[in-house]
């Protein structure tokens, strides 16, 4: 079954390229991303493996730790590293999980039939410390993901889930946001004084907590 916002992110055991990983007593209390991957030794698959490695700082920054997917064996996996620094000059810096019997992909329905009846499409899910699906998104296997915006949305949802606000479209760390529509407009001015109302419904403040 689909795995909605909301629902408990289902714990898993399995192989991966830094052991057998327990996945609720890995992540602990941070955030997680869990990202697939349709196949081991394929072009895109590599670039984004590559690119996530590099971006491990920025994972950190966030308090949020990475693994990833593919349905390939681990001896597979192995010996696909080598091409992701060669190619990339990042190492692989995370756990990659071999799910060659294809419990986790089933878990988390990563495998699309009609988009490919084997093969896991590339699902992306945030995870917050509660275990919670924050963010799901899902990318064909011809079209590599974009990781500035997984960052950017995890700015937004560890703001958000902070105060009592939403970001508008595009928004990155730094720029105004809105408050919530939860808040009415007594409570508003105690919390966020000097709001600027360009709507009833749209109330601009600077990003709070900064
Ligand atoms: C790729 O990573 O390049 C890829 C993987 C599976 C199908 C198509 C492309």
């Amino acid at each position: 079954m689909a795995i909605r916002l909301g629902d408990i992110a289902p714990n898993f055991t399995a192989k991966t390229t830094d052991g057998v990983v327990d996945f609720y007593k890995w992540k602990g209390q941070s955030w997680a991303v869990l990202f697939s991957h349709p196949k081991d030794f394929t072009p895109v698959c590599t670039t984004e493996l590559g690119r996530v490695a590099g971006l491990k700082a920025e994972f950190e920054k966030r308090n949020t730790k990475v693994i990833g997917l593919s349905i390939d064996p681990l001896e597979s996996h192995m010996k696909w590293i080598g091409d992701i620094e060669d190619v990339t000059g990042n190492a692989l810096n995370f756990p990659l999980i071999a799910d060659d019997d294809r419990r986790v992909s089933d878990m988390y329905d990563m495998i699309h039939p009609n988009a490919h009846d084997t093969q896991t499409v590339r699902s992306v899910f945030v995870i917050g410390p509660d275990n919670k699906v924050k963010l799901t998104l899902t990318y064909p296997a011809s079209t590599g993901r974009n990781f500035d915006e997984l960052l950017r949305t995890i700015d937004s949802l560890q703001l958000t889930s902070t105060w009592a606000v939403a970001t508008p479209a595009d928004w990155r760390e730094g720029e105004d946001v809105i408050i919530g529509t939860s808040v009415n407009d007594e409570d508003a001015q105690k919390k966020f004084p000097g709001y600027v109302a360009k709507k009833p419904y749209l109330r601009v403040i600077p990003q709070p907590g900064r």
